[in-house]
């Protein structure tokens, strides 16, 4: 098979690695891909966001299948716009994309299939979103509707901070359109884990579970980032709680989605919150979490490209996952600034000295430039280690990350931390 992914994150990273172990792949391109991606990958230079040319490149080199990684591409229907010229993708179309890139639309959705998660109002006026909030009990959250990078949520504690939560998006725009609606919903208590499924529309095939560090700093202090680190599997997550997911929101999230005739093809990603009323959405997505794949795909052991097959003709039902029996952490490595205002183009270090055997190491915004490996964005790197018990291949991440230098490099020094101290809010 010749294999286009489309994405220049350390997520497509993973994916292209992955896909390179296996038997079925041929010729991997990757567009725009990264400096660690051009090792696995011949990188092409077209944005994410450019359907029309990466259609043409499809098309000219007679790609068997894409892989489109970020939800931007999704949900502006490249999907739709591969399928009509006969292209297989995998993906959902930008109906089943909406599932992500409208919260309220996730929410609504939610509600008629009765799948648990916080209860919610929508907003599309200031005046009403002002006068419901100032009746309401805190904390509360608000979350800009449409796509706003991981940054379109807000917990406010009391009605000041609702209040500038909701000028903010609805009058100041600082998430631009996205934020002309609102969904204004109730704070959930408990420990968060990301669940993710393969599904083809019909059949659902989960991963094991996982967990993402969202916030900047160490124990869940300073904003929100895309994601500082991940590890997997969780061991809150027990096999009962799996079984939970599966028939209480991934099963019936997939069998409503064909019902409302927008059938998800693809990977859904559960965000899930476990409370001590059981598991509840946080929120949808229509694709790989970045940085979980990173620590998932290391201990898959099924060739991915089978099931990217499977996926895409509709052929899931015979198809299994196994797993390495062991656990693998993820840390980033990010800019100095991150996620706020950060520089570019700072020379990485160290990286020819680290082995395979160490670590892997999975680039995010990385590029290659006059024989220097350079910083591209606000995730630089993700280092991952893969270990029979989870403190030492959070160990390996961490002594691999002594070998990597850069000007302004900052991490979490807790990345799966709280899986051996047990220090969850909630343990069920
Ligand atoms: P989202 O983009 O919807 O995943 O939200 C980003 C982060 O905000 C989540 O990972 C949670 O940490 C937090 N969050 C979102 N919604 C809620 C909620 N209803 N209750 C508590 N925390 C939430
Ligand atoms: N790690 C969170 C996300 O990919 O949305």
């Amino acid at each position: 098979m010749k294999i286009l992914v489309i994405g220049s994150g350390g997520r497509e990273h993973a994916i292209c690695w992955k896909l390179a172990k296996g038997s079925l792949v041929d010729k991997l391109y990757a567009a725009p891909g990264n400096a660690g991606i051009f090792r696995h990958a011949e990188l092409v230079n077209i944005r994410v966001d450019d359907i029309d040319n990466l259609l043409r490149f499809a098309m000219e080199k007679n790609i068997d299948l894409t892989v489109v990684g970020p939800e931007v591409p999704l949900a502006l229907g490249i999907v739709d716009r591969f399928e009509a010229e006969r292209l297989k993708i995998f993906g959902p179309t930008k109906l089943a994309a909406e599932i992500e890139a409208s919260k309220a639309y996730a929410k609504q959705f939610m509600r008629k299939y009765h799948i648990p998660t916080a209860s919610y109002m929508v907003f599309v006026d200031m005046k009403e979103a002002l006068r419901f909030v100032k009746g309401s009990s805190y904390p509360l959250v608000i979350k800009a509707d449409g796509l706003a990078a991981g940054k379109g949520v807000s917990v406010a504690k009391n009605y000041e901070g609702a209040e500038k939560a909701i000028k903010n998006m609805m009058q100041k725009r600082q998430f631009g359109a996205a934020g002309a609606k609102i969904v204004v919903e109730d704070f959930l208590v408990g420990e968060e884990a990301s669940v993710f499924a393969f599904t083809d529309g019909k059949s659902v095939l989960p991963l094991i579970p996982s967990q993402d560090h969202k916030r900047v700093g160490d124990s869940d202090t300073g904003p929100n980032t895309g994601g500082m680190g991940a590890y997997a599997p969780v061991p809150f997550v027990s096999e009962k709680m799996q079984k939970d997911i599966l028939d209480l929101v991934l099963e019936p999230t997939v069998a409503g989605m064909a019902e409302e005739r927008r059938p998800f093809k693809g990977l859904l990603y559960a965000g899930m919150m476990i409370t001590d009323k059981g598991p509840k959405v946080i929120e949808f997505n229509c694709r790989f979490g970045d940085p979980e794949t990173q620590a998932l795909l290391p201990l898959l052991k099924t060739d991915l490209a089978v099931i990217f097959h499977a996926v895409v003709n509709g052929t899931l039902a015979d198809e299994v996952l196994e797993w390495e029996d062991a656990y693998a952490a993820c840390v980033i490595l990010a800019s100095g600034g991150y996620p706020g205002e950060y520089e570019n183009g700072k020379e990485i270090h160290g990286l020819r000295d680290i082995k395979d055997s160490d670590a892997l190491v999975f680039h995010s915004g990385t590029k290659f430039e006059a024989r220097r490996f350079l910083t591209n964005g606000g995730r630089v790197i993700g280092i991952v280690g893969v270990d029979e018990h989870l403190e030492s291949a959070v160990a390996k991440a961490y002594e691999t990350n002594e070998k990597i230098r850069f000007e302004g490099k900052q991490f979490r020094s807790d990345i799966g931390y709280k899986a051996w101290t047990k220090k969850f809010k909630f343990l069920p």
